[in-house]
């Protein structure tokens, strides 16, 4: 090896050896910087005669040459390895699941709803929906209830700090039965005009789903629960098509057959005669016990003429019943407040 293949290697290895660009620049100077080991082999060429500096001079050049193409050379794998780690530093792993938001869900009570609306809705049931805060006049009085009855008390009753314009107190509705009055009272108006000129009124035919509140706090028992209401009156309805549309309702939302359907007398102030209905199923967890379901009962003639029609001419049934706890016997929930604590564990399972 010549002193000047020396003179590369040794640059090569000055070069290889800096671990960034400033300290490769640095490496560079020491070599063809000024005072730098090329330029020195070429300030040495002047002491030399006129036909050796002609070959001399040819060989510094190719040795510069050489330098500069390994000084290229570490610059680009130094730029590549930089590179390298920015990519490794930024680096995504595609592979990771996913973080996305949870997907929500119904309530199970919003579903049950949902469930009671398609089934009545498919027998030509109207759904209809109304205040939380209501009259006196419709939660009691019209429905019949006499002034001296417990559901009329602060026991059972949430009163609110607001009357209305005939000085009574307004109330969180206790049931939803208020809105037999307000549905029969818009439909009697809706058709006055065609029954006044000789024709028969439609059908009333609605349920009625929605909050309703008493002072009241237990496993079977909130102080926020919901009910549906049902109403059809007609010109000759009767207990049988409550017993045929009922017990169609129960095969549609519990998807079966095998159940039977008793129809226990009770009292309710705004049905004459009255009854709780009770369901028992054929199987299953809960096979043979009777669960009351709902109440019911022919539509009290004080009622019906409250909703603005005539009780000789109009008469129907009423249901009642408690999509909480239709949710709970579908569910096979057995606390009712696991329904409105909101707690996810609870309510993921229902999505
Ligand atoms: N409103 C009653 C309650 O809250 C339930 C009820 C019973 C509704 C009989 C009715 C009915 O429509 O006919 O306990």
């Amino acid at each position: 090896m010549n002193d000047l293949d020396q003179l590369v290697a040794a640059a090569t290895a000055d070069f290889d050896a800096a671990p960034t660009p400033a300290e490769l620049e640095n490496a560079k100077a020491r070599f063809l910087g000024k005072s730098g080991r090329v330029t020195e082999l070429l300030k040495g060429l002047a002491a030399l005669p006129p036909e050796q500096k002609k070959t001399r001079g040819a060989e510094i050049n190719q040795l510069k040459g050489r330098i500069e193409a390994a000084l290229q050379a570490r610059r680009e794998r130094l730029a590549d390895a930089e590179l390298q780690a920015q990519l490794q530093a930024e680096a995504l792993d595609v592979t990771l699941p996913g973080r996305g938001r949870g997907t929500g869900g119904l309530h199970p009570v919003s579903r049950t709803i949902e469930r009671i609306e398609a089934i009545f809705g498919s027998m030509g049931f109207d759904v209809a929906d109304g205040p939380e805060i209501e009259t006196d006049w419709m939660s009691f009085t019209a429905l019949n209830n006499p002034e001296n009855h417990p559901a009329r008390s602060m026991q059972d009753t949430f009163y609110v700090d607001l009357k209305d314009e005939h000085g009574a107190w307004l109330n969180l509705r206790p049931h939803t039965s208020p809105m037999q009055v307000r549905y029969a009272q818009a439909h009697a108006r809706k058709h006055a005009p065609a029954v006044a000129a000789g024709q028969a009124m439609p059908e009333i035919r609605v349920i009625a789903p929605g909050r309703t509140y008493r002072v009241d706090s237990d496993a079977t028992h909130s102080p926020m629960f919901h009910q549906c209401e049902g109403l059809w009156i007609g010109e000759n309805v009767s207990f049988k098509d409550l017993k045929v549309v009922f017990s169609d309702f129960v095969r549609q939302f519990f998807e079966t057959d095998d159940f039977d359907v008793r129809f226990r007398p009770s009292f309710f102030p705004f049905t004459e005669p009255s009854a709780e209905i009770d369901i028992a199923f054929g199987s299953g967890p809960l096979a043979g016990r009777w669960l009351e379901v709902a109440g019911s009962g022919q539509v009290h003639p004080n009622v019906v003429r409250n909703f603005g029609l005539d009780p000789q001419a109009h008469i129907g049934f009423a249901f009642g019943m408690g999509p909480d706890r239709l949710a709970m016997l579908r569910y096979g929930i057995d606390d009712l407040r696991l329904m409105f604590d909101g707690d996810l564990r609870f309510l993921a399972q229902f999505r």
